[in-house]
């Protein structure tokens, strides 16, 4: 058996990170969240002070940041240079600096190689938006997770009680945009991926689906 690595891409709220986490879990294999590592940098950007489009900026905080993660009882846990950023990198804040940090080429390149590396030995599953494009082009599998907008809005909205659903929606679309509209690795799916959409269907139909998609690849 060869322990192979898996890509797993989509929009936002696509539930990538849930279904991410719990394949790694059933195969015994590593969990890496790369829009963490994109969070952890909109988060010290804004908390400096620094415009978020300043790409030089951006790009040497990407590389300066040491990143740690781990599971506790059943969480990622996230530390950006021993600091636990793990609650803070969830706001939709962070997430929509994450995303105009990511348009650089400069911070993309310089999260590439944590990010190769840590993918590099197989036994891993890694999430994100350009994973199977540019980050692990070679993966043994590859997943394109999607779901329709307004299915994607009514994750995020039950995640966020209390926010306006048009609201939430409307900022998951602007982001959608940014992130398929970049210059440099565009969240797209990759010609070789399998694509799921998840509309409709129960998490646990959509890990038990790619667990065995990964088994036949690593030769059960
Ligand atoms: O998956 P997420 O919502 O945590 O990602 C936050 C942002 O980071 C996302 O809007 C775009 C960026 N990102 C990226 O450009 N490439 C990745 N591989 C992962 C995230």
């Amino acid at each position: 058996m060869r322990e192979i690595a898996i890509a797993v891409d989509g929009p936002g709220s696509s539930g990538k990170g849930t279904v991410a986490r719990r394949v790694a879990e059933a195969l015994g294999y590593q969990f890496v969240d790369t829009g963490a590592m994109y969070r952890a940098v909109g988060l010290v950007a804004l908390r400096r002070g620094v415009p978020l489009a300043d790409e030089a900026a951006t790009a040497a905080i990407a590389a300066g940041l040491r990143f740690r993660f781990a599971f506790e009882s059943g969480q990622l846990r996230v530390w950006a240079d021993e600091e636990d950023v793990t609650a803070e990198i969830r706001g939709e804040r962070v997430g929509a600096a994450a995303s105009a940090v990511a348009v650089h080429p400069a911070v993309r390149g310089a999260l590439l190689g944590l990010q190769r590396a840590l993918g590099a030995a197989g036994g891993v599953v890694m999430d994100g938006r350009d994973i199977g494009t540019v980050v692990l082009p070679d993966a043994g599998l590859k997943v394109f997770l999607d779901a329709s907008l307004d299915e994607r809005a009514r994750r995020r909205a039950l995640e966020t009680p209390g926010r306006d659903f048009l609201q939430v929606r409307e900022e998951l679309a602007a982001r959608d945009h940014q992130d398929s509209s970049r210059a440099v690795a565009p969240l797209r799916c990759a010609d070789d991926a399998v694509r799921l959409d998840s509309t409709g269907l129960a998490i646990d139909e959509v890990v038990a689906r790619i667990v065995e998609l990964a088994r036949a690849r690593r030769g059960r």
